[in-house]
């Protein structure tokens, strides 16, 4: 049987495709304030500022394209039971090729109904107010806003539980519930963490740290798990 490696990315595994990451210094938490654009309240109060906010990420995201880290971990299911989980709101994995990814926090290219959560493919650019689904209700980013539950959360913890090799790239570990899913993998024989800075976790975990940029360190990693 193929053992289970489950890969974990964030915000830096799209960074070198040209996506800027939260946290980093000129990153999107600098830029913009949480409260205005990612919260429900933001939305209630001020929809306009919050569809604009993702129409620009989406903007971006039709203009970039997956890089070598991206495709380098779909090579792992010729010798693995691959899950991949990501944070990210972009479709960096899919169009790289990778099949079931798990996105724990939305996805930029859907909007859903506040009527009735019914989720809907956007098919340009832009969602705008009256943007509606067939029975009337605005449409919003089908993204995780702060504030609201995780909903694919149970299924992620499963995935991390039964991993034999745990792989967490381009993520500052900062955001929950997604980062307390490294203390789901008991049964894990390595928790590798791919970051070319050093990450502060509360989680007194035993990573093996690889200090590099993904672009570097995915490729490497993968030979040496592919090879080994
Ligand atoms: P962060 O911006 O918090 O962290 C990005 C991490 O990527 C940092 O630790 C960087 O050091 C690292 N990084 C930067 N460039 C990199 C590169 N080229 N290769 C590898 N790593 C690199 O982003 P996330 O941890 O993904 O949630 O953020 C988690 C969540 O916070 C997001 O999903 C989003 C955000 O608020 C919501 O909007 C709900």
């Amino acid at each position: 049987m193929k053992k289970k490696v489950v890969v974990f990315t964030g915000a830096g595994i799209s960074a070198e495709s040209g996506l800027s990451t939260f946290r980093d210094s000129r990153g999107l938490w600098d830029m913009y304030n949480i409260e205005d654009v990612a919260t429900p309240n933001a939305f209630s109060k001020n929809p306009k500022i919050v569809l604009d906010f993702y129409n620009i990420r989406r903007r971006q995201l039709l203009k970039c394209k997956p890089n070598i880290a991206h495709y380098s971990i779909n090579k792992l299911i010729n010798k693995f039971d691959l899950s991949i989980i990501t944070q990210n709101i972009d479709d960096l994995h899919e169009r790289s090729g990778a099949i079931d990814v798990l996105h724990l926090h939305g996805k930029l290219i859907e909007s859903k109904s506040i009527i009735d959560n019914k989720v809907y493919q956007i098919s340009g650019e832009e969602l705008n107010l009256g943007d509606c689904c067939p029975k009337g209700g605005q449409l919003r980013p089908n993204v995780v806003w702060f504030g609201e539950q995780v909903p694919n959360m149970e299924i992620a913890i499963n995935m991390v539980k039964k991993a034999h090799i745990f792989i967490i790239i381009g993520t500052s570990l900062n955001v929950y519930p997604a980062a307390s899913l490294v203390n789901y993998a008991i049964n894990t024989k390595r928790i590798i963490l791919i970051n070319p800075n050093p990450v502060t976790n509360e989680n007194d975990i035993n990573f093996e740290l690889i200090l590099k940029k993904a672009t570097e360190g995915v490729p490497e990693l993968v030979s040496e798990l592919l090879n080994d």
